[in-house]
């Protein structure tokens, strides 16, 4: 299949080598000259109808280092406004000879919806509140650079569980590699479905955070909040966000993810953001890398059909 449309779809083996293509292109963007002319015959089209800063930039740069030819859609300035459709929007882009869709949308499924609807390699960027595929591939990557390993690590996702597209890619890639996975956050933001997962429900941050090696720390998501969820900032920071007195208390090191954007002072506070402790911005650096492999993998097998 030429699409990554979630971490559902992928195999342990699938994972492992996008981690090792990322390795190679690890090395290669770390040369005084980042390029490489591996997709210099393929164009793709970045389609973001939700906001964004990583994800959109790292998929251009990841693009752009591979030699691909990259055109950016963003849905507020285009004909979407007038009322085009999702089908029409991109069959039109693709009649222009376009060979990928990196899409973000706000609703799930969409990437799956579009992949069944139009004659393109469809790479999901974050599809409502369902999976974020890159975002955990990313992620999980980024502990085994920091960690050696993510089989037998103990990771807890704290927070909005509900809303957050991480959260459920993160513990699919997680299961897949062996990682052992709780989450940790207030019952109205965990959906019903989590412990069917396979996942534990840890209520308490300090034992959660005893208990892991790795705190994945998620955003609060204000703006996929249609009822005032229970409870209000002051008291989400009070049971679930992280200071370094609370990190400088616990037994061993851990170490503090964040998929980005930080609400600094709700979920973590900027000493804990800032500190050694934390891997944010490698995350961040990391996501090139990954992209550039999925890309290319992907591309590889849209050559290897036409051939
Ligand atoms: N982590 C992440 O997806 O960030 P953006 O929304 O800025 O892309």
């Amino acid at each position: 299949v030429n699409h990554l449309l979630g971490i559902k779809y992928l195999t342990r083996e699938d994972i492992q080598l996008i981690f090792e293509t990322a390795d190679h292109f690890k090395e290669v963007i770390n040369r005084p000259i980042k390029k490489v002319p591996s997709l210099r015959d393929i164009t793709i089209a970045n389609l973001f109808f939700e906001n964004s800063t990583r994800t959109r930039l790292s998929f251009e740069l990841a693009e752009k280092r591979l030699s691909a030819d990259v055109i950016n859609f963003s849905a507020g300035s285009s004909s979407v406004k007038k009322g085009e459709t999702l089908i029409d929007t991109v069959n039109n882009i693709l009649s222009m000879k376009v060979d990928m869709v990196v899409m973000r949308h706000p609703n799930p499924g969409a990437g799956v919806f579009l992949s069944k609807n139009v004659n393109a390699s469809i790479v999901n960027a974050g599809d409502g509140a369902h999976e974020h595929p890159t975002q955990a591939l990313l992620d999980c990557y980024s502990i085994k650079e920091r960690l050696g390993k993510v089989e037998g690590i103990k990771v807890v996702i704290v927070g909005d569980i509900l809303h957050s597209r991480v959260a459920l890619s993160n513990i699919f890639a997680l299961q897949k590699l062996g990682a052992k996975v709780k989450v940790c956050g207030p019952k109205t933001l965990l959906p019903k479905y989590i412990e069917s997962l396979g996942v534990e429900v840890e209520p308490n941050l300090r034992k959660a955070l005893e208990w892991c090696d790795v705190a994945n720390m998620l955003r609060v998501q204000n703006e996929r909040m249609e009822i005032s969820y229970f409870p209000t900032t002051r008291e989400y920071t009070q049971q679930f966000g992280v200071n370094k007195t609370l990190l400088d208390s616990l037994k061993k090191e851990i170490v503090i993810m964040h998929p980005g954007p930080i609400n600094r002072g709700v979920e973590i506070t900027s000493d804990v953001a800032d500190s050694k402790h934390a891997i944010i911005l490698d995350q961040v650096q990391n996501g090139v890398a990954i992209r550039m492999a999925v890309l290319y993998l992907l591309a590889s097998k849209i050559k290897h059909d036409e051939d």
